[in-house]
């Protein structure tokens, strides 16, 4: 399973990318909204930084101002994928800026017929949002097993980007289910290596080794 990770923090991103762990980058206008910066410098930044798909999302609501926006977007880099929210315009924005080569990553996919129509209108990654639905005492991991029978039964090649993951949970599952990428806030990527007995075993090893009185430097 592919790593992207879910910010527009640059710190963030070089961290973990520095240890092989990013695949990608995802953003949204919230996340350009919380860092503070412009779209286009820290989209550019990121896609320096990150050799794999970096998203970056369109803010108009009709398909030939999508259109428009994704565009530009894509010049920024080789590696921008425009992201466009599941609706009709954007559908329709996927199936013109994908068939001009460009990756699209089609959000804010909250029903298995929604990823049937984004696979349909030749997206490169579908986003089901896995804790909003949770959120909503709906089952975010169920859908994302119902994209992949219903994308298995029918061979589409567009890649399932499990998206608003909340904890390692929703990481593991989603890996169990086969989702091709998970993208996941920092601190969620890194709670991914914490586990109590990795601690607990570390300080009994720790405090043998200090009755030793033996240095390895
Ligand atoms: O990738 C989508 C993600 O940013 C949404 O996450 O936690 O706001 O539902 P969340």
């Amino acid at each position: 399973m592919k790593f992207f990770v879910d910010t527009a923090e640059i710190d963030a991103i070089a961290e973990l990318n520095d240890l092989g762990m990013v695949d990608g980058v995802t953003t949204n206008p919230s996340l350009i909204m919380k860092s503070g910066r412009d779209i286009l410098e820290v989209t550019k930044e990121i896609c320096e930084l990150v050799d794999g798909p970096v998203s970056a999302e369109v803010v108009a609501m009709d398909s030939d101002a999508m259109i428009a926006e994704g565009r530009k977007l894509a010049e920024i880099a080789e590696n921008i994928t425009v992201k466009v929210p599941l609706t009709w315009d954007g559908l329709k924005a996927c199936k013109v800026l994908s068939g001009e080569g460009k990756m699209v990553n089609v959000t804010l996919c909250f029903s298995a017929n929604q990823a049937l129509l984004a696979a349909k209108a030749g997206a490169t990654f579908i986003s089901p949002f896995i804790g909003r639905l949770d959120d909503m005492a709906l089952d975010g991991l169920e859908l994302i097993d119902d994209i992949r029978t219903v994308y298995d039964n029918y061979g589409f090649e567009t890649e399932i980007l499990a998206a608003s993951i909340r904890s390692v949970n929703h990481v593991l599952e989603c890996a169990r289910i086969g989702a091709d990428v998970m993208t996941a806030p920092p601190n969620v990527i890194k709670a991914l290596a914490s586990h109590p007995l990795t601690d607990k075993g570390l300080a009994a090893f720790m405090a043998d080794w200090e009755k030793t009185g033996q240095k390895i430097l």
